[in-house]
């Protein structure tokens, strides 16, 4: 039986409802501007929330936690936003699965994609396999490899699990950007991004992630000392999804189009981070506007803009803006940029990026990738304490991108490898603070394991030898 609840809270921390309640409350729909009200659906498996959200122009589903704000169908859509690897099915067939009642296969049909067969490509070239029926039998592969991934504990999968099903040279996705997530904490943008994310002061409100991928950021939002709320919202279900289940289980996750509007009520947030996605976006001017509407004279971080005079162009067929024509999108009088290849200098060094004086925009020209930071003074000046370090927070795990070579009886020793050309090109920097070929005493290792307050932790995180991940990140057998 459904059950209807109606929201009149304004803020994220309403007394006496459940988080998801409170959730729900800050949402709008991102076409009347309405609140929501939300029936529930009973699932068919024991997992998130289903159900349908109403306002006063239309009706969206819920799936497994993950509201769909959005009128184009759902699917796989390529990370920069031009093109779908696979169109899913429309929203308005979602709400009607939903009053039937079949929860587990409505989420199924937001996550399945064509899985692609050796030769494919060249056979369906060569008119000897017919589009349609490759296309099936992809797609009752991908099907019924979803249907095992989700019968199953989350634990007994964990995240590396899910980047390498939806990344695998076999889903038409590329795959590169499997290391990208699984590297993700420890690769130079998020430490240059972290360089200015851990200046976010605490508070009951929520922060905004725009085109949250996995929701990293959302991990250390919710994970570190000065826990805060976070929001995250992304173009992709599947990864809003893997977010929630894989990566950020305390914070939310809207599944939408941020260059449609944003679906939150005014004055909801407590800021704004947008990383690694901003150029993807085709109407920044009014993800700005938004974005000032939900967090009013809050600091909003645009981090990793990339400058279109310097190559390689991000997307392929442009996005992204000269130096100058950020900082009047943004504004000049309130905001600032800062350069990424300093940032995570900045990060290392624990230096305070606002501390020091920008560099003039002239001295820009070569510079590939920028961060803006609008409200810039309503950032704390307090980072992280002596000690902690944003990729520290979590479970601490061997660093992904390193392999244990050899097992000594008294140390572990490592070797840094990429998986993909890509990869080495992008975060070849990472080489600069990780070691090459590492050694870790087991003793060091042991104490830094039973106490990730030790001085041990400290000093093999600062090493990146260790890293801190999600509870579900990487397998449990991995060091
Ligand atoms: C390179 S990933 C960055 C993910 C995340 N912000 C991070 O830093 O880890 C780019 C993300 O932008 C998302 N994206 C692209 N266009 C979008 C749009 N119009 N609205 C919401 N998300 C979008 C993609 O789905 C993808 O998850
Ligand atoms: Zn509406």
């Amino acid at each position: 039986m459904n059950q209807v609840i109606n929201h009149v809270v304004s803020g994220f921390a309403g007394a006496g409802m459940t988080s998801f309640e409170k959730f729900l409350s800050v949402l709008q729909c991102p076409a009347c501007a309405g609140g929501f009200s939300f029936a529930a659906t009973a699932s068919d498996h024991d997992v998130g929330n289903y159900g349908i959200l109403t306002c006063r122009c239309g009706q969206y589903p819920v799936i497994d936690d993950v509201p769909i704000l959005m009128t184009r169908p759902v699917g796989i859509i390529s990370h920069w936003n031009d093109g779908a690897v696979h169109a899913g099915p429309a929203v308005q067939d979602l709400v009607t699965a939903l009053k039937g009642g079949a929860t587990t296969e409505a989420l199924l049909d937001c996550l399945a994609f064509p899985r692609k067969f050796p030769l494919q490509g060249r056979l369906t070239r060569a008119h000897l396999w017919p589009v349609s029926i490759s296309e099936k039998a992809g797609l009752a592969q991908t099907r019924a490899g979803l249907r095992r991934m989700i019968g199953q504990p989350v634990g007994k999968v964990v995240a590396k699990d899910v980047f390498n099903f939806f990344y695998s040279r076999r889903s038409g996705n590329n795959p590169y950007n499997a290391e990208y997530f699984l590297n993700r904490f420890a690769i130079p943008r998020y430490l240059s991004a972290m360089a200015l994310v851990q200046r976010f002061s605490a508070s009951e409100k929520p922060v905004l992630d725009i085109a949250c991928g996995y929701g990293h950021f959302d991990h250390y939002l919710t994970r570190r000392r000065r826990s805060t709320p976070a929001i995250g919202v992304d173009l992709n279900f599947y990864q809003a999804w893997g977010a929630k289940k894989w990566v950020a289980p305390d914070a939310w996750f809207v599944c939408c189009d941020a260059g449609a509007g944003l679906p939150l009520k005014s004055d909801s947030c407590s800021g704004a981070v947008c990383s690694d996605a901003f150029a993807y976006i085709p109407d920044k001017a009014l993800l700005v506007q938004e974005v000032e509407r939900v967090a009013p004279m809050r600091p909003a971080i645009y981090a990793r803009v990339g400058n279109r005079e310097v190559g390689p162009p991000n997307p392929r067929h442009g996005g992204e803006l000269r130096p100058d024509e950020y900082w009047d999108l943004f504004g000049r009088n309130h905001s600032r940029y800062f350069v990424d290849v300093a940032l995570w200098k900045d990060y290392l060094m624990r230096s305070s990026p606002l501390d020091k004086e920008p560099a003039t925009l002239q001295s820009l020209r070569w510079e590939k990738y920028l961060s803006y930071v609008t409200h810039p003074e309503a950032l704390s000046a307090q980072g992280e304490e002596a000690r902690v370090w944003c990729h520290g927070v979590g479970k601490l795990v061997l660093n992904p991108v390193l392999e244990i070579t050899t097992d000594e009886p008294g140390a572990l020793c490592t070797e840094f490898m990429f998986r993909t050309v890509w990869g080495a090109y992008e975060d070849a920097d990472m080489m600069a603070y990780t070691d090459r070929w590492g050694r870790i005493e087991k003793t060091e290792l042991r104490h830094a394991l039973a106490d990730p307050e030790s001085a041990a932790a400290s000093s093999l995180v600062g090493r990146f030898a260790l890293i801190g991940v999600p509870e579900h990140f990487v397998p449990g057998d991995s060091m």
